[in-house]
């Protein structure tokens, strides 16, 4: 067999190893989102000084079992993940980093100090972030306020300014408030230029969204501030 042929075949059966655990997930988090993820992540890395493996298994793994699907269980993604890369025989120094990296790529993490950090953690997390906002962001958001039976807008319910890793975590407000709380403060919490310059493009969609959305509802939130309003 050629040695192209072989690291083809590695591949694919490491991306099948994967993606089955992966079959039944909620479709914001599930393995089409991995592959954006990992899209935008290698166009970020590319012109950077990184171990694409690292990057091509911190995509792949990132959301293997997020602890809100888990009872708030924070360590179950980074178990799985192990025993994932040890069946797939991956480096221990690769399989430690990877680790790593689940355990802090979540945006609930940033509420704290961030006690671990490398520019594959970096340029992840921009990517993963870049796939929460933008027209798939706000697909996203609907999604998951449906899975979990949320209602779209209330007049009576503003967002929160001061959440906590904790207040975040607990959160069960009207969709729309997800956009304060976390969509719209993304674009400033890049770590990577390009990750600035691709969140930019995705935060003026969601902006001339939200406009549409209020145009179509009969006027502003109640609680919306003029200058959240374009
Ligand atoms: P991370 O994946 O960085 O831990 P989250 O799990 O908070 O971040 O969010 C992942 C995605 O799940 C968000 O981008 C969003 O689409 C959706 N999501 C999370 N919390 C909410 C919420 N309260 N309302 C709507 N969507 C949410
Ligand atoms: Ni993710």
């Amino acid at each position: 067999m050629s040695i192209k042929r072989d690291i083809s075949n590695k591949k694919n059966s490491l991306y099948n190893e994967i993606k089955r655990h992966y079959d039944n997930s909620e479709s914001g988090h599930d393995w089409s989102h991995t592959l954006r993820v990992l899209n935008n992540a290698m166009e970020i890395a590319k012109d950077e000084a990184v171990d694409l493996k690292v990057i091509e298994l911190g995509a792949l793994l990132h959301d293997i079992a997020d602890s809100k699907f888990h009872d708030g269980d924070e360590s179950i993604g980074s178990v799985k993940g192990r025993e994932i890369m040890v069946a797939l025989e991956i480096d221990e120094m690769i399989i430690e980093h990877v680790v790593n990296i689940i355990n802090h790529i979540s945006f609930k993490n940033s509420f704290e100090e961030q006690c671990w950090s490398s520019l594959e953690l970096e340029i992840l997390q921009d990517a993963d972030r870049l796939d929460a906002i933008g027209a798939i962001g706000v697909a996203r958001a609907f999604s998951y306020g449906g899975f979990k039976g949320r209602s779209f807008y209330d007049p009576k319910i503003p967002p929160s300014t001061n959440l906590t890793k904790e207040t975040y975590k607990k959160s069960t407000a009207p969709t729309i408030n997800h956009f304060y709380e976390k969509l719209l403060l993304l674009k400033d919490k890049m770590n990577t230029k390009r990750g600035r310059e691709l969140a930019e493009q995705r935060h003026q969609f969601m902006l001339v969204y939200l406009n549409q959305f209020y145009q179509e509802i009969g006027g502003p939130l109640a609680w919306l501030k003029t200058e959240q309003i374009i």
